[in-house]
């Protein structure tokens, strides 16, 4: 069977063992995910006290989900749940946990600099099949890539907060990653249950390059008086049947987050009048009201 790049949905190399860099909201729950999936798991950070309280919460989440799954099977429950953790280790010597992995996927901060010298590093230590894979929000995929000699073997994995709800992974193809490093991917998307869509190598790829420029929208709308922020939410949530609105999206993702991704979009292509600074945002920011994660952004919350 030949998709519609004309190459074989067949070619692709099973992933078995994964190392992920960063244990942080996205990394935990990409281990979760991955191990109860039935994936060897090694998970790198960078101090003592982050590894444990990131075992601490993957084995929380993981007790949450296996209490809906195993309802009527409590033996069933106590073997899933021992055999998922089992599967995961937690180090904080990079360079053992990458010597010998089918994937290393990094979910460490957004900061180009900061990738591509783990990446570099990684590149010397890894197997030379070893696929690498970035988790990042807006950076360039081709760009991390560029700090390696596998380019053929790099691609993106987009996962979506909270990791173990959300069922899509955006599989990035940059112009160098390999027809069998990209049908990998997509295959280890489908092994942990997800559902994956291709993307090129542009900015925000598929959903963020359309819902970030959308809540801005939304805060500039807001900016003018246009109308008020509970409204604008009302509004897309019933008239446009979306399941949060704009504010209260922003408010989830973290205004923090929101800027850094339309600085750096607006650094990159300053043409484009989506990605401008917005004062109002740059203002919440600055006061420290980064939306659920502070307690205050757009609407307050209790902490
Ligand atoms: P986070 O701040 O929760 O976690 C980052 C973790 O990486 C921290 O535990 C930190 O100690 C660790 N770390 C940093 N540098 C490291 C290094 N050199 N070696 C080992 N560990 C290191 O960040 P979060 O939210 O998990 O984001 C991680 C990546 O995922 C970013 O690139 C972000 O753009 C992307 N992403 C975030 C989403 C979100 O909703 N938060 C959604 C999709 C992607």
């Amino acid at each position: 069977a030949l998709n519609n790049r004309g190459y074989s949905k067949d070619t692709h190399r099973e992933i078995k063992t994964v190392t992920v860099i960063g244990g942080g909201l996205m990394g935990s729950g990409i281990v979760q995910v991955a191990a109860a999936t039935g994936h060897n798991v090694t998970l790198v950070d960078r101090d003592n006290e982050l590894l444990d309280r990131c075992s601490v919460r993957i084995r929380k989440s993981l007790e949450r989900v296996t209490k809906k799954k195993y309802s009527d099977d409590q033996e069933g429950g106590r073997c899933f749940l021992d055999n998922t953790l089992s599967r995961i280790k937690y180090t904080l010597d990079h360079e053992k946990a990458s010597a010998d992995c089918d994937l290393i996927i990094e979910a460490i901060m957004e900061d180009i600099d900061v990738k591509q010298k783990l990446f570099s590093g990684l590149d010397r230590v890894a197997r030379a099949d070893t696929i690498f894979a970035s988790n990042t929000s807006s950076l360039s995929i081709t760009e991390i890539a560029e700090a390696t000699n596998r380019k053929d073997k790099f691609g993106g994995l987009h996962f979506f907060n909270p990791v173990p709800m959300m069922k899509l992974v955006e599989v990035v193809r940059t112009d160098l990653t390999s027809a069998l490093t990209h049908m990998s991917l997509c295959a280890f998307g489908r092994a942990l249950g997800k559902t994956t869509v291709d993307c090129k190598d542009t900015p925000g790829f598929v959903v963020n390059r359309l819902l970030v420029p959308y809540m801005a929208e939304a805060v500039r709308m807001l900016e003018r008086g246009d109308a008020s922020d509970r409204d604008i939410d009302v509004a897309m949530k019933l008239g446009a049947g979306y399941p949060m609105g704009p504010f209260e999206l922003s408010d989830y993702v973290g205004l923090d987050t929101m800027k850094f991704i339309l600085d750096g979009w607006n650094k990159k292509f300053p043409d484009n009048p989506l990605f401008k600074p917005i004062p109002m945002l740059s203002q919440k920011v600055s006061e420290g009201k980064l939306g659920m994660k502070s307690g205050e952004g757009f609407y307050k919350y209790e902490k």
